[in-house]
Order: C-alpha cells, then structure tokens, then sequence
C-alpha cells in the first residue's frame, strides 16, 4: 500500500438508475426535467416548496404556468418570487403537454404517498484488487443545491453499511477514501414514492506500478475540409490496466494533477480539444497530453482532435513516440491527398470504413511502434485538389491580366518609339 499524504483524487461513480421501463411518462419528467432536483411530494420543503397538495392550491391554468415557464405567474400575480422565503424558480422549458403529464403524476401521488416519511440507504463496498473483507467508513453528504449541510460517518460491517431514517427532502452524496484516493458518488435525490436506495460501489488498492499500463491500439484518423485547406485529425488510444490495482502514477509539476500516462502530441497543431472529456484532466504541453485521472482496471478509451492549415506544397508533421504502441493504424482519404510516412515499416490497404462510407480510405498499419521511434508525416494535396475551380479561376485572372499588361506595355513601347 502506498502513503499518498496530500494526495486527494476524485473518481465519481454512476449511480445506475432503477428501471424507467415500468414509470409513468409524468412521473420519467419529473426527473428529464429536474424538477426532482429542487422538490419533493409530501416529505417537506426542499430547494422549492412540497408538492404535495399542490393541485388543491393552484387552478390547472395556474399550475400549468407555474410549470410551463413561471415568469407567467410572477407577471399574473405582480411578485417575484411568490412564496415567501424562497428563490424565483427558474423557466424549466416545459411543454403544455408535458406539464400535464407532470400534473396527473403529482396528483396520482398525492393519494400514494406516506406523508413525512425518511428514507433508507444501504449499500456494499467491494474492493476489487483483493478479496479482504476490510471495513470502511463511507462518508454520508446531505447536500442543498450545491451546498454540503452536513456529512455523517458510519462503518461498514463485512462490507455493507446501512442507514435508517434519512431525511427524504434533500440529496445525498456518498464518499469513501481508500488508499489515497476519494471515490464519490454523483448527487443523488429519492423519487417521492422512494424508500430506500441501494448503492454497490467499487474501490481499489492504489498502485505506481507501470508494467500493467498498455496502449493496446492507437487510431490516426485524417480527413481533409476543402473549404479551410485544413487537414483534420482524430486521434484515439486504446490504453488498458491489466492489473487488479488502481494506478495513480506520478504527481505533475502542477499541482494535484497527476501523471498516469503520455501521449506524443505533433507540435504547430490548431485546435487540440478533447471530446468526451473536460479540458483540464488532460494537461497539456509542447510535444506531450498527459492524462491526469487515475486508471482503474480494464480499459479507457482517449480521443483527441486538433487540425493543421496545409501548406502550399509538403504539410509535415512529426512527433516522437513516448510509449510502445501495440499497433498503430492511420486512415486516410487518399481521392483528397496523399501521406508519405518516412523511416517507419507499414502495410498499407485499401479499405472501405462503413462509417465513412462515401470514400474510400487508405489504411497504414504500423505494428510494434516502440518508445522513442520518430513519425514524419508528409501530406501531399492530389493534383485534383491542386486544381480546385478556385485555383483555375485564379490562375486564369493571373493569365489574362498579363497578357493586358503586356499588350498595354507594348503599346506604350510603340508610343514612344514614334
Ligand atoms: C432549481 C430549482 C427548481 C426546479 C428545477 C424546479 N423548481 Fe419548481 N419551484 C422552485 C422554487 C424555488 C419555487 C418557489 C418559487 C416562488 O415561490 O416564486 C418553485 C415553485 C413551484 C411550484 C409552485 C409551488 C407552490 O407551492 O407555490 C410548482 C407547482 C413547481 N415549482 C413545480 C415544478 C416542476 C413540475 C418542476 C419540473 C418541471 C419544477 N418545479 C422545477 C424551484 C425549482
């Protein structure tokens, strides 16, 4: 086991939703549309006031407005908010339809519900990376908006923890911390007719070990957007941790982030972005993308895109691998341009990608790219391209203002001959 002092790393869990399948539409909108997020029914205030007799207090109309786009309300009745000691609920773009729906749910409840009841939360921790049965203290944050009210610690007992008689109206968030790292769950909130929550989450030994991080496969995928003359990339790492243990790597010169794993970056690209992903938890720096979130077992998919201007003639493009790479395919659209890959060994084959289906592609393979090694990438325009109507356009405006030139310059000549 490793002492990470200082060290605090955030994983967030899903929490897997119960079945939507058996739920009424009204009741499915409740939570589409976030109203679950600020109101319960019948178990006290929350962010918003109880839902619970709602129906009784306000017209269909009104109820409607309220939920359709609560400006109407504050406009009918001239005061923002409404209910004394609340916040103004903001416009939640609810159809009629739709508000209806949330309406006939409510009201269906009202004659459901046990008023006032507190709910249950229990849970099992698993430790992946051994089958000890240690205990853990799982941390238990009440929260309010985005405000922690409170946090509880209970023990688990052979693994399992188990609390009774939470408060229904509020959301929760469940935290562990296991060998240096801070796994959390998302907020969560109880439906109206909810009892009890039952929650599994998944914890790991930490590790620094680097022997079990692979980069299975790397995708360079190439396409050409005529309109910019810019050549566009996606790049897409297959990376997997084939040991049972979390691995935290290394800690940055920035602070609290983490090195897990380096990616080669080609210097002089534009636009390097990341979908999927949220900026900062891959750092970034000249000729290298660090990942930053720890890896846990299993695999992890990397995306990265980027783009670079073509030049006039040869658009080169070249970076140093920083890891072993298993197998390496790049993909081009060869009817648009052409690559030459200098020094490396490839294969190389026509193929036809069912997701882009409307050209077909040449296929580069590079099998057992060690660290270290150098890709230049070279791309070349297709004389097709070369002679875009752009350029014929341009290159006969070039060709007959020389030859008015000429014949001006000529006349000129004569002119003054004379
Ligand atoms: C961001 C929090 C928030 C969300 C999301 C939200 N509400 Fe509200 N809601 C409030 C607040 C706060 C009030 C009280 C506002 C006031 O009095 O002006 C309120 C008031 C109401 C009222 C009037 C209650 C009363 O007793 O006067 C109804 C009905 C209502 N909301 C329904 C909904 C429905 C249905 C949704 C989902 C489509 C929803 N709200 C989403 C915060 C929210």
């Amino acid at each position: 086991m490793i002492r990470l002092s200082f060290l605090i790393l955030i994983l967030i869990f899903c929490l897997i939703n119960n079945s939507f399948s058996n739920q009424s539409e009204g009741e499915k909108l409740f939570v589409q549309k976030k109203c679950i997020t600020c109101h319960v029914v019948g178990r006290g205030r929350f962010v918003g006031p109880d839902l619970w007799n709602v129906s009784d207090r306000y017209s269909k109309s009104d109820l409607i407005k309220w939920i359709n786009n609560p400006e109407n309300i504050y406009e009918k009745y001239g005061k923002k908010p409404y209910n004394q000691g609340y916040p103004p609920m903001p416009n939640m773009n609810v159809s009629t339809s739709e508000s209806l729906k949330i309406i006939s749910y409510l009201k269906s409840l009202k004659k459901n519900i046990s008023k006032e009841s507190t709910v249950s939360l229990k849970g099992k921790i698993n430790n992946f990376s051994n089958d000890l049965n240690k205990e853990y203290e799982v941390n238990i944050e009440s929260v309010m908006a985005d405000k922690v009210l409170k946090s509880d610690l209970v023990k688990t007992k052979d693994g399992f923890f188990n609390i009774k008689d939470l408060k229904g109206n509020i959301a929760y968030r469940v935290k562990i911390f296991h060998d240096g790292i801070e796994y959390s769950t998302d907020k969560f909130y109880y439906m109206p007719d909810e009892m009890n929550k039952d929650i599994d989450l998944t914890v790991y030994d930490a590790s620094q070990d680097k022997k079990s991080i692979k980069i299975s496969s790397a995708h360079l995928v190439v396409s050409y957007d005529e309109d910019s003359d810019n050549l566009l990339f996606a790049e897409i790492y297959n990376v997997i941790n084939i040991s049972k243990e979390i691995y935290i790597g290394y800690n940055s010169r920035l602070e609290q982030a983490r090195k897990i794993i380096q990616f080669s970056k080609f210097k002089n690209i534009e636009n390097l972005a990341f979908p999927h992903r949220s900026q900062d938890t891959l750092l970034v720096e000249d000729d290298k993308i660090i990942e930053s979130i720890p890896l846990p077992p299993g695999p992890r998919r990397i995306v990265f895109t980027y783009n670079k201007p073509m030049d006039f003639f040869n658009t080169k493009l070249e970076k140093n691998f920083i890891n072993k790479i298993d197998l390496l395919t790049i993909i081009v659209p060869e009817s648009k341009i052409k690559l030459k890959i200098k020094d490396l060994e490839f294969t190389k084959k026509m193929s036809q990608i069912d997701e882009l289906s409307k050209e077909s592609y040449m296929t580069y393979s590079l099998k057992d790219v060690n660290q270290g090694k150098k890709l230049t990438l070279i791309f070349n325009k297709n004389i097709n391209q070369f002679l875009s109507p752009r350029i014929i356009v341009f290159l006969s405006f070039l060709f007959i203002s020389f030859v008015i030139i000429y014949i001006i310059l000529k006349k000129g000549l004569l002119r003054t001959k004379k």
